[in-house]
Order: structure tokens, then sequence, then C-alpha cells
């Protein structure tokens, strides 16, 4: 489903967004003496276009990656797809629905996480929030106290159901507000940073969670991160979008491909054998590895590994390995793919990759 050329056909999509677009009108700000009333009574406004022309479809069941630097737009993009906000252009269209038209209707349909704000009522136990939702969507309770126990093993709530939101750590906080924003059973799901400031452990709980919501529930999800973990180990399909427009929509396999032409390989010698005196220089090694293809670099790494870089395209890795492993006692040798944090800050360009999100976000 996910492949490039297997784009979703027009009437399997479940989201489709074409030629979307968000411009917000922001005034501003005045400076000099009064400048608070003088801004409150201006009409002098600049426009931030925030989402230029975002097209994309997702097929039921599929997971993907929504990414892009900070003030990209893909934000804006979810809150569109939500129906929060209402598209400056082009069309949106969510499980047949226009979302900013038909928004009740639209939100049993989905469900939406922003790692950055909560759905969740501050001083009372996450218990309390979930029966309210259960109201408001009427679920009814044996549906919901199933889905309640089914989430509370999986995410391990047991110890947190009845503890006041304010007393509970972010990890835990946002475990319960995923729970939240399933417990009406929506088709799709929206994620947005659902992973931001977790420890590396609460990151994992989130991501077999996401993973199993996906694959055993068939739950479409759309999912923003900053953590490129996330996306290795969650989704085969990423839309990569930069200054609200989309500049790659495709597999993840691809981009490895199409920007990762660079591998490495590591090897490291046997005790005693080539150590900092061992004659092992890297520089010395550089013009050996050169003849045999262009553009090969080498360079030790902080474990006294040697790291041999090149673009597969022009020197053959059995060619490479042979020559190393003929040449030097060699005690461990591994071939390195691209590395995906590598790629996608490259196609980033300055943006970064930094964990802040835009100001006014979300
Ligand atoms: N309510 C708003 N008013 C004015 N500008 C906004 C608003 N929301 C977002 N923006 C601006 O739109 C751009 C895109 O923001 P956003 O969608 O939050 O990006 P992302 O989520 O990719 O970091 C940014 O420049 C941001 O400052
Ligand atoms: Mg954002």
């Amino acid at each position: 489903m996910s492949a490039i050329g297997e784009r979703p056909m027009e009437s399997e999509a479940i989201i489709r967004a074409e030629g979307l677009a968000k411009t917000f009108k922001v005034l501003r700000k005045k400076t000099g003496p009064l400048a608070g009333l003088r801004t409150l009574f201006s009409t002098d406004y600049r426009e931030v276009r925030a989402v230029a022309d975002v097209s994309f479809a997702v097929a039921p069941g599929e997971l993907v990656g929504y990414l892009g630097p900070n003030g990209a737009g893909k934000s804006t993009t979810i809150k569109m797809l939500t129906g929060i906000l209402v598209p400056s252009g082009g069309r949106v269209v969510v499980d047949g629905l226009a979302p900013h038209r038909e928004r009740a209707r639209n939100s049993r349909n989905i469900g939406v996480v922003f790692g950055q704000r909560s759905q969740l009522v501050y001083d009372l136990p996450p218990r309390d929030t979930f029966e309210l939702l259960r109201k408001m969507y009427t679920v009814p309770r044996a549906r919901h106290e199933a889905n309640l126990a089914r989430f509370t093993r999986l995410l391990a709530l047991d110890e947190i159901l009845d503890r006041p939101v304010r007393l509970l750590s972010l990890g835990e906080r946002m475990r319960c507000e995923l729970v939240a924003s399933l417990l009406h059973e929506p088709r799709i799901i929206y994620l947005d940073e659902p992973t931001i400031g977790l420890d590396p452990v609460a990151k994992e709980t989130m991501r077999a969670f996401i993973r199993e919501l996906n694959r055993e529930r068939g739950t479409t999800i759309l999912l923003t991160t900053h953590d490129l973990t996330d996306i290795e180990k969650l989704c085969k399909r990423v839309i990569i979008i930069d200054k609200g427009t989309v500049i790659y929509d495709g597999t993840l396999a691809e981009i490895k491909r199409r920007y990762g032409r660079r591998r490495t390989i590591t090897f490291s010698l046997l005790d005693g054998a080539g150590g900092p005196d061992g004659g092992l220089d890297p520089e010395r090694l550089a013009g050996e590895f050169a003849a045999i293809g262009d553009g090969t670099t080498v360079e030790r790494r902080e474990d006294g590994a040697l790291a041999v870089g090149f673009d597969p395209q022009r020197v053959a890795v059995p060619d490479l390995t042979r020559h190393i492993v003929t040449r030097y006692p060699v005690a461990d040798l591994t071939v390195e793919e691209a590395d995906i944090e590598a790629i996608i800050r490259e196609i980033y360009g300055a943006g970064g990759l930094e964990v802040a999100d835009g100001p006014d976000n979300p």
C-alpha cells in the first residue's frame, strides 16, 4: 500500500488532501508608547502561510510518518484534518467527510493526540476523564470497560488510572492521552509528537502500542515526530513537508536508496595488530582505498575501529571487503546502511531537527 507508484486510488483513500492551504492573519505588533493598546486596535495584518500546497492520500490501515522541520506546517495540517481549523484553500476529505463542516461526525471517526496539549482534566484521575469521554461519545458501558481493560494491560495503567493527572509523570500522562483519544474506537488517529520529551523506556512502550494499534486493529495512523527511531521502527511510508509543501512522499527504503548512497564498512583488527602504533594509519589507508574506488574515505572511530565510507555505485561491497580481509588481520567487520538520521537532516537542510516546536503550537 505504501510503495511509490502504489498510492491509494481516489476511492480507497481514507484521508485525502488536495492542494490544502492555510494562511494565518497575524497582527503586526506595534512598538513604542502604548504598543499593546495600539496593537489591539490595529488593522495592520501580516500573512503567515503555514500550509501552502499539500496533497496526499492515505489508504485505510496505513501508518504514515508526517515529517518536516519545525514550522513546516505539520500541526496546522493535522488541525485541518481534525476540523479544528478551516482550510484557506484546497480540499480535505476524511472518511468521506469534510472535517471542518462536519466536525461532530468527523470527531467520531478520529482520535488525536497533541504531545504538547492535554485532553485530560488536570485535577481528576484519568478514569474520570475517560468516563466523561464515554458519555460524550455514547459508548456502551460494557464496551468501554472492555476497551479500558485492554488499554490498561497494554499500557500498564493499573497504578495510574486513579491518580490525579497533575501527579502523573509525562510518560504516564501520555499513555493516558493515547487512551483518551482511542476510547471511542476511531478508525483514524493523528499523533502529533506523541513521544516528545519521553525517556527511552516510555518511548518504547508508546511505539509498541502504536504498532499494535495499527497491525492488530488496522487503525489508520498519521504520526508526526522528531524522533527518527520512531520513524524507523513504525513507518514504512513517510511524507516530508517543508515550508508548507510536500517535498517527499514515499517509502523509507526509497529515501535511503535515493539520498543515502553512501555506506560504511567498519572493521577492527585482532588484538595487538594495527593498534595506535600498529601501522594502520587512516591517512595511508585512505590512499590505498581510494585506489579501489573514487570518493572512499577512512577514519578511525573512538573505539579504535576503522570506518571506510564509500559509494556502492562506485565500489562493490565484495571487492572492498575482500581487499580488507585479505590484507589485514580482521577481528570483526560490519557493513552499515546509510544513516537515516543523517539523510533526513540533509533533506531538511538548515531547518534542523530540534525537539522544540513552533511558537504558537499547537
Ligand atoms: N494560530 C497561528 N497563528 C499564526 N501563525 C501560526 C499559527 N499556528 C501556526 N502558525 C505558524 O505557521 C507555521 C507552521 O506551524 P506548524 O503547523 O505548527 O508547524 P510544525 O507543526 O510543522 O512545526 C509556523 O510558522 C507557525 O509559527
Ligand atoms: Mg507541530
